[in-house]
């Protein structure tokens, strides 16, 4: 990174929240708004994200504005997946919102989708953007991780810890769907932290001939209860789809069913989550006083990087090897 300019152009910075919520975009947002203010700028938070730049919801925000909320889990500032803002049109309004209040860069906080959006925006009217990645799914290239990820997996294990003592108590097996949209991040981490017996993620095509074995073997033969974790975008067709055929091929099983849902992303955000999003929101605005734009903010090996907008996207993220390894060694 360049060095900050103290005197750069940029004197305002806006600052919104954008798709699914995640535990820790308000510690983002707190970070974005005191950094701003601490290098002697104005900041302004935009609310209901994409939504609001076309319908022009600003308000400035003070320190005071962003108290007590480094605990609490959604965003102060209301979030949208709005799909307005994929129109050109959409966009020129949101820019116009932006001229209006004389802003003259925006931090964004949110996912794959935002940051399509932000790309846009950036290229379209020239205005330096940083993104700073806020998703439970942790699915971006770019960053190992994004905010809200380890508190919805703390979220995950903790509802397994107590499903398990139900699964046990009754020699139950038990599907559990957990979120992730098309990757099975939360997934493969959470299972091996809560040691389920088995994972059905995405990324790898779920043979249904060698669950049946595997089950039967594992389940049947050496284990009077076990936990199934499936990805909600895992090829299986979701918990309830899987959870039906087993029953249909074992009707001697134990089954049940349990879809985790919205409770993942909710609550306040952990230790992780708050400083992570703390260090991302100083580097957003460091980023954006020292000429960085159209970028995101990443951690990578335990270091802040900035890495292009375009880098920073879904589906080139590989789920790492050494935790399927280790989910495979540790159920044998
Ligand atoms: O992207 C975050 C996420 O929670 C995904 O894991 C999930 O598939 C999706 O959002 C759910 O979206 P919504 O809250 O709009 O139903």
């Amino acid at each position: 990174m360049a060095k900050i300019d103290l005197n750069s152009s940029i004197k305002r910075i806006a600052v919104l929240t954008s798709g699914g919520d995640s535990p820790g975009m308000n510690p983002a947002i707190r970070s974005v708004v005191r950094a701003s203010i601490y290098f002697g700028r104005r900041v302004f938070g935009i609310k209901h994200g994409y939504y609001g730049l076309i319908e022009d919801e600003v308000e400035e925000m003070k320190s005071n504005d962003v108290s007590d909320i480094i605990n609490r889990g959604g965003t102060i500032l209301k979030t949208s997946r709005c799909k307005r803002f994929f129109d050109k049109e959409g966009r020129a309004k949101a820019y116009k919102t932006l001229k209006k209040h004389h802003i003259d860069a925006l931090v964004v906080i949110g996912g794959n989708g935002s940051f399509r959006g932000a790309e846009l925006l950036g290229k379209e009217f020239d205005i330096p953007i940083i993104g700073i990645p806020g998703t439970i799914d942790n699915d971006l290239s770019g960053t190992d991780y994004t905010i809200g990820y380890d508190t919805a997996l703390n979220n995950v294990v903790n509802a397994i810890d107590k499903i398990r003592d139900t699964a046990s108590s009754h020699d139950r097996l038990f599907f559990v769907e957990v979120m992730g949209r098309d990757a099975g991040f939360i997934a493969l981490r959470s299972g091996i932290a809560s040691g389920a017996e088995a994972v059905l993620v995405p990324e790898i095509h779920t043979e249904y001939g060698s669950l049946k074995k595997y089950l039967k073997e594992e389940y049947q033969n050496k284990k009077s209860s076990s936990i199934v974790l499936v990805a909600e975008g895992d090829d299986s067709g979701g918990a309830m789809m899987i959870s039906n055929a087993i029953k249909h091929d074992f009707p001697e099983f134990n089954i049940r069913v349990t879809i985790l849902g919205h409770i993942q992303r909710g609550g306040a955000p952990s230790d992780f989550d708050r400083v992570m999003a703390s260090e991302m929101g100083i580097a957003a605005v460091k980023g954006l006083l020292s000429g960085e734009k159209n970028v995101m903010v990443g951690v990578k090996n335990r270091k802040t990087v900035y890495v292009p907008l375009c880098k920073a996207e879904k589906h080139t993220k590989k789920l790492k090897p050494s935790l399927l390894e280790t989910l495979s060694i540790l159920n044998v």
